[in-house]
């Protein structure tokens, strides 16, 4: 190994995906070949690109770049290296993942030390075949090139680090030559079970599916009814599904498990959701648009190009056909909405799901119905949660479900309460055990039968030490009526007022943020705010919000996800900001503004939250200037 390696260098790890599956696969001896060949390949890339072999890993090898950029390109020509051989070779078909990082690294018998090089190796180790991973310094390092476009990851956690990286994937399928590989064909029953497997994963992260969740309790007939909707879809035909019901009662749940199924069904699958505050025009559309699992289905299906368009139309970035009238306009944002994501689903079937539509904006809810209308043939899943708003009557949720009633084109889900028998299973899979009759009784009366009280009713009498396991059976303490207060309300208060002054003033901030908020972007209003040097890091915020998780106040998201962490309910977003007094409240509106209108990511996506937090902050003036430009960007679309 050269003796100059050292000081700061990129680190590139490669690993083939699946090696001892290869060698069952193809037998050793074919196994062998095809690695050698796949070394012969790699080495000559590192070669054309600068980099400097350090060890070779067996599968794999740890490679090191003078710089960031060459390690990038580099990483880019093997993909597309594998991507040729395997064109040349579909049965000898070879998957190479890769991850990089840079920093300062120490040389020792004959090989690299350091936090640089272990980040990289881990990095590698979270991509997957035919990916590119890089971790945040090593995108700033490559700088803005034309060629390398950089898809945010989310924050990702890494073994022997306390604190989460952000991770970037470089897609390097930009080519744009569009036309899908030969021989490959890219439709749901081409995909093998194990690439399925893989690539799935990543496609919920623009949600709040929470992973590992315990077993839907019930709504078979809901499952049932949605499974068949998903095969008459995979039998190319549009299918729309509402599910509707009061807070609590397991719509969001049902979502979930529709993602699920419709992800073993090789569905590629999208979740969004509405949110409570922010109702800009096309907002819960630019949601969908932007969202990370939109941009890796539209790079799968070779169709990135209309994806770009359409947001290009719908951000007004395009030229303006002349003289077209603003309702022309509006037709093009959806007509290039439309051929986005039937383009999507000419690759794979598509699951699109809306979570909240009773918070969704009116144009994105016509889109939906455009959608419905001039996509019949087109193999697209869409599933619709809504809970009806008190008070409200005709809202644009209720009335575009009417419409769609009314032609025929959805299946309507109303979530009932739960049976006795299906709060005992619930608390069983609560408390990992049988439960006595009477005891599933008396929180079915407490909870009412909706499953989210008697999630929290049990939460109660557990920490209340009055649900006590007797000969393996989970049972109720008698008089356990009088100090488990009656309302969920003080439930969640007194779980509030467990948490320490500090925690709860930050997940009172973070309550403001949205009910799915991100750990940086909290740690930019803490900054704002503190101008004293005690302010928490990221890492301090980390560890101050661990105790919120315990108590169920927050729930963390996956790995890749767009947001970090949600709130459990509403309720305790409601709680906290009742809490709050109404300067404080302001001022982190106003840290937001900030935040949001110096945001590089372009304030024309951010226009109506900006809106939003100026007005409350108490800014009107600006409040309205920018709901100005938010409807002018929307309905002007140029
Ligand atoms: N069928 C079910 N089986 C097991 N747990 C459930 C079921 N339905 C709901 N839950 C649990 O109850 C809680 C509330 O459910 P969920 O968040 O889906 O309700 P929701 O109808 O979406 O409420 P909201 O209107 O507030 O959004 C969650 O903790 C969820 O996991
Ligand atoms: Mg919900």
């Amino acid at each position: 190994m050269n003796k100059e390696l050292q000081g700061t260098l990129t680190i590139l790890f490669t690993d083939v995906e699946g090696s001892t599956d290869l060698r069952t696969r193809q037998g050793d001896d074919l196994a062998q070949e095809i690695l050698r060949g796949h070394e012969r390949m790699l080495r000559e890339q590192f070669q054309e690109h600068g980099g400097r072999e350090v060890v070779f890993l067996g599968d794999g090898f740890m490679v090191a770049f003078g710089s960031a950029r060459k390690a990038v390109t580099c990483a880019i020509a093997i993909q597309r290296a594998f991507e040729e051989y395997n064109r040349q070779h579909p049965d000898r078909q070879i998957r190479v993942r890769t991850g990089l990082n840079t920093g300062e690294v120490v040389q020792e018998s004959g090989t690299l030390y350091g936090a640089a090089v272990n980040a990289a190796s881990r990095i590698a180790s979270k991509a997957k075949g035919g990916q590119i991973l890089v971790s945040q310094v090593v995108k700033d390092l490559a700088g803005p090139v034309k060629e390398f476009v950089f898809v945010d990851r989310g924050l990702v956690s890494l073994k022997g680090f306390p604190a989460r990286w952000r991770l970037y994937e470089v897609s390097w399928q930009q080519r744009l030559d569009a036309s899908p590989v030969e021989g490959q064909d890219t439709g749901p029953a081409a995909a093998s079970p194990t690439s399925e497997g893989t690539r799935t994963v990543g496609m919920l992260e623009e949600n709040y599916v929470r992973s590992g969740l315990a077993p839907i309790v019930g709504r078979e007939a809901e499952r049932d009814m949605i499974v068949n909707e998903l095969e008459a879809v995979r039998a190319r035909a549009l299918r729309v599904v509402s599910v509707e019901g009061e807070a609590g009662i397991g719509k969001t749940r049902l979502l979930e498990m529709a993602a699920h199924e419709a992800l073993s069904h090789g569905f590629g699958v999208v979740i969004v959701g509405a949110d409570e505050e922010l109702r800009g025009p096309f907002f819960l559309l630019r949601t969908l648009l932007v969202s990370s699992s939109m941009e890796r289905l539209a790079d799968e299906a070779a169709a990135r190009e209309t994806l770009e368009q359409a947001r290009d139309v719908l951000w007004g970035r395009q030229q303006i056909p002349g003289g077209l009238s603003p309702s022309e306009q509006m037709l093009r944002v959806y007509d290039m909405a439309t051929i986005a994501l039937r383009s999507l689903a000419s690759a794979r079937p598509l699951a699109l799901l809306f979570d909240d539509i009773q918070w969704a904006d009116e144009d994105s809810l016509k889109l939906i119905r455009y959608l419905v209308r001039t996509s019949s043939p087109d193999p697209i899943f869409l599933m619709l949660a809504r809970r009806p708003e008190p008070g409200a009557s005709v809202t644009p949720a209720t009335t575009l479900l009417a419409d769609l009633e009314r032609m025929r084109l959805v299946r309507r889900l109303r979530l009932e309460r739960f049976s006795r028998m299906q709060t005992q299973e619930l608390l069983r899979q609560l408390l990992g055990g049988p439960v006595s009759p009477e005891t599933a009784a008396t929180l079915h009366e407490r909870g009412e039968g909706v499953p989210f009280f008697m999630v929290e009713f049990t939460q109660a009498f557990r920490e209340a030490r009055l649900l006590q396991q007797v000969e393996g059976i989970w049972k109720i303490s008698m008089g356990a009526r009088s100090p488990v207060p009656a309302s969920v309300q003080i439930l969640i208060e007194r779980r509030l007022a467990q948490l320490s002054d500090e925690t709860r003033a930050v997940l009172a901030d973070a309550a403001i943020l949205g009910r799915r908020f991100r750990v940086a972007d909290l740690a930019r209003v803490e900054a704002a705010l503190e101008a004293g040097p005690a302010r928490p890091g990221s890492a301090a915020l980390d560890s101050l919000l661990v105790s919120a998780l315990r108590l169920n106040l927050l729930s963390e998201l996956p790995e890749d996800a767009v947001y970090d962490y949600s709130f459990t309910h509403d309720e305790v977003r409601g709680a906290l900001r009742a809490a709050q007094t109404r300067q404080r409240r302001r001022t982190v509106h106003a840290a937001i503004v900030e935040i949001l209108a110096a945001s590089k990511e372009g304030t024309a996506t951010n226009l109506s939250a900006l809106a939003y937090h100026s007005l409350e902050a108490g800014d009107h003036a600006q409040g309205i200037r920018y709901s100005i430009e938010a409807a002018r960007a929307a309905l002007q679309a140029h």
